[in-house]
């Protein structure tokens, strides 16, 4: 479905599976070259996308992914890269004396990186394209950086799996939009206000379905102890800390 201006911002959805029709280099191109007219720090464009739909190297990136249907069952993968290699490059030939091998330097193209990423990923959703991205890239971002082999200064920070729906996909709720508002100073919601904030989102029989299926008592049990769990959140940090602080961009050490 391609979006007329005003059905795409409440209507839009993330698309997990896609059907065999190939998406052209000519309209990705067309999005990427759209989606770098966003933002970016200083117009320095601290990012690049690895487009991978060779299937060697998408069956060496699977498991990277641990294998998500959304990946495997996509025609391209695209890995959105944090990316100071270039731009230390421009300034190694250029005589200019570059300090930005630091996490200062690491978060400000991270930013950049996150922006071009959704930017393409609206424009691709309004052609009609199904996106989704992949959260597992910072959790195994050592394997993806081998198989894209990525040089120095080079993360890998989001990757979208992409092509043209073969389904519609749902809606998800949100949020009321109260929840996210504060006005002029950040306003510490009461237990009442957190609860309602999040009862619409528990009264879903999906939710109800995944209470069941996990054997827990709350819905934020299933987030806490099974989905993004305190054992693996800390083992891919110390993964995605080490991988940063060896590829380019060193931590302060104290
Ligand atoms: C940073 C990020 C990582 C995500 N990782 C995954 C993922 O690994 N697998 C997946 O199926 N969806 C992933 N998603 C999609 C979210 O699950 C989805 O956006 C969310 O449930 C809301 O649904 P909607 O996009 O359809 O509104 C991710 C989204 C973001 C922004």
């Amino acid at each position: 479905m391609k979006y007329s201006d005003n059905s795409y911002w409440c209507n839009r959805r993330t698309i997990r599976k896609y059907s065999d029709i190939e998406v052209s280099d000519s309209l990705l191109n067309e999005i990427i070259e759209k989606a770098s007219h966003a933002p970016t720090t200083g117009n320095m464009q601290l990012y690049s996308v690895i487009v991978t739909r060779d299937p060697e190297t998408l069956a060496a990136l699977y498991p990277a992914h641990f294998n998500q249907p959304a990946a495997t069952g996509a025609p391209l993968l695209l890995t959105f890269c944090a990316d100071f290699n270039r731009f230390c490059h421009w300034c190694d030939i250029s005589d200019a004396d570059h300090g930005y091998n630091n996490f200062q330097s690491f978060m400000t193209a991270v930013i950049d990186t996150v922006i071009f990423t959704q930017q393409f990923v609206t424009i691709a959703e309004r052609e009609g394209l199904g996106c989704c991205y992949l959260g597992t890239t910072t959790y195994n971002a050592p394997t993806i950086a081998e198989t894209l082999q990525l040089p120095e200064r080079v993360i890998p920070i989001c990757t979208i799996s992409i092509g043209w729906p073969a389904n519609e996909g749902a809606i998800s709720d949100r949020l009321p939009v109260s929840a996210i508002i504060h006005q002029e100073k950040y306003h510490s919601s009461t237990d009442s206000e957190v609860a309602q904030f999040y009862a619409y989102k528990e009264s879903l029989p999906e939710s109800a379905g995944f209470i069941a299926e996990n054997g827990k008592k709350t819905l934020a049990q299933v987030f806490t102890d099974i989905r993004y769990n305190r054992t693996n959140n800390e083992h891919f940090s110390r993964l995605f800390y080490d991988f940063i602080d060896s590829h380019g961009f060193p931590f302060p050490k104290k």
